[in-house]
């Protein structure tokens, strides 16, 4: 199996000052940064666009971008996020009838290729793609801060299962070091947390402590 990583996301850090909020977790030893992007459609929020990674990948601090799109029909945007910076695309299984293509184009992208399931999304679509990245939601797609859901790890564990070792497998929403371990545990290497990282008192920390929790 991959190692275990964290990856910040920044739709809870100060945009105010973005830059050096990324930095601080770069410091701490994050090595991936997560960005959700969200289109007021797939979820009802809206977030970001490509322009954010790009001053993000400007500075130039050595780190993959993950790209989380919540967005309908994402095949649309994919080359946008790709020329902006983005090292993994992923794209939701209900956002599109053409996920397969989807994965294909990213890749043709140079990018690493993703795809997520909503939480009452059944696993099986995973038995008919080959991806770099199984992102499995352990809230509902949307907002930042929520509860993770209690049945997730039942569900990380049988994702693994169907995934075998080799993809990474993504866990995202409500990830703190309470719930880390437990997702480890269950076959997760790739760990998203945005209120429990940039919502602390003091990021550096929190992501130290996240980390610990699930064994990186
Ligand atoms: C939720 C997003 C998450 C969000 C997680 O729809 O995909 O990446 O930033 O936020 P927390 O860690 O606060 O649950
Ligand atoms: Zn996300």
């Amino acid at each position: 199996m991959p190692p275990p990583r964290i990856a910040p996301s920044i739709l809870a850090a100060d945009f105010t000052r973005l830059g050096a909020q990324v930095a601080e977790v770069v410091d701490a030893g994050a090595r991936i940064i997560h960005v959700d992007i969200m289109d007021g459609h797939f979820v009802p929020t809206l977030s970001m666009g490509p322009q954010v990674l790009s001053a993000l990948r400007d500075l130039d601090l050595g780190v993959e971008f993950d790209v989380h799109l919540m967005v309908e029909r994402p095949e649309r945007f994919v080359a946008d996020f790709a020329s902006a910076g983005a090292d993994a695309i992923t794209v939701h299984a209900e956002a599109t009838p053409h996920v397969h293509y989807a994965v294909q184009r990213i890749r043709e992208l140079g990018c690493r290729a993703g795809v997520a399931v909503c939480p009452s999304t059944p696993l099986a679509i995973y038995g008919e793609l080959d991806v770099d990245r199984a992102l499995c939601m352990t809230v509902n797609p949307g907002w930042g801060g929520q509860a993770f859901i209690p049945g997730s790890p039942d569900r990380i564990r049988r994702l693994r299962a169907l995934l075998g070792d080799e993809p990474d497998l993504e866990v995202d929403g409500g990830i703190d070091a309470s719930t880390a371990g437990p997702s480890a545990a269950a076959g997760a290497t790739l760990f998203v947390a945005g209120s429990a990282v940039f919502g602390a008192p003091d990021p550096a920390t929190a992501y130290a402590e996240i980390a610990a929790a699930a064994g990186c």
